[in-house]
């Protein structure tokens, strides 16, 4: 296996608290991992430390076989932050957006458009290129802030909460439109999500994560209803939709925030 991303032992602290307690996970070269729990679980806190911004307390993370700084450098890791709202007299094109990840090649203006303009379809946005950035849907900006991760052609990509903005019907096209990136280009993908159900069925890994690493694995290990009450650390309804829809299986209820936990 083609091992691209190992976290070992890992803890983190901010200030006094500690915000995750010795995690352990690997990734393999085109894999897709969910990081699911509750808010203030450590999710984005997780992302961050893979990618060097913030020290590890105790362990350490090695990203594409170095220091996560390092690999950062190499243009090979894309980052999607959590999404804040884009300001209305947001000056930028869909284009222009999709070209910033183009910023540091060294390019003729015209080869970066082209480079542009086959991201901007294979995202499904063709039309949208002299579209205002800021009168977009929610999805379709999403789709361009993946297009401008894609053009510097990444070998893993974080993704915080993507589908945030994303109606339910339009995220199944989102999640599928994840698995082509995995099956077409081989990207390894780590994404923070919050929707349990529909993830299930699109990932191949889920990583339960509240403070502690409670799940890794297989999406069908992590639907037990002692995994996701000690995970969520509330009462867990599980309801069976109809057998043969995964995705609308489980359900969790009363997860209330663990901020003041930790
Ligand atoms: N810069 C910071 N200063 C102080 N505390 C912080 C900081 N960043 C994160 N924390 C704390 O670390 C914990 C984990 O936060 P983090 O943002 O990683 O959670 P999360 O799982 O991404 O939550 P959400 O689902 O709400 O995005 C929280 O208790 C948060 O208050
Ligand atoms: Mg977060």
């Amino acid at each position: 296996m083609n091992q691209i991303l190992k976290v070992e032992n890992l803890t983190v602290k901010i200030g006094n608290k500690i915000v995750l307690e010795n995690i352990n996970l690997s990734v393999n070269k085109g894999e897709i991992v969910a990081i699911l729990g509750p808010n203030g679980g450590g999710k984005t806190t997780l992302i961050r430390t893979c990618l060097g911004f913030i020290k590890p307390y105790k362990g350490y993370v090695e990203l594409l076989g170095t220091t996560p700084k390092k690999a950062v450098k190499t243009g090979k890791v894309g980052y999607l932050p959590q999404k804040s709202a884009t300001p209305k007299n947001f000056p930028f094109s869909a284009l222009d957006v999709v070209l910033l990840g183009l910023i540091n090649k060294k390019l003729p203006k015209e080869k970066k458009i082209e480079i542009a303009k086959k991201y901007i379809s294979f995202v499904g946005m063709s039309g949208f290129e002299d579209y205002p950035f800021s009168q977009l849907s929610g999805g379709q900006q999403q789709r361009i802030s993946i297009a401008r991760l894609l053009v510097a052609e990444p070998e893993i990509i974080f993704l915080d909460e993507p589908a945030t903005g994303v109606d339910v019907v339009a995220q199944e096209g989102f999640y599928q439109f994840l698995r082509r990136l995995k099956e077409e280009k081989n990207i390894t993908i780590l994404m923070v999500s919050h929707d349990i159900g529909v993830v299930g069925t699109f990932v191949d890994k889920v990583a339960g994560l509240n403070k502690k690493l409670h799940y890794y694995g297989e999406p069908k290990g992590f639907f037990q209803k002692h995994i996701l009450e000690e995970l969520y650390g509330a009462e867990v309804k599980l309801l069976i939709h109809s057998p043969e829809c995964i995705s609308c299986e489980y359900f969790y209820v009363d997860t209330p925030t663990s901020k003041k936990d930790i």
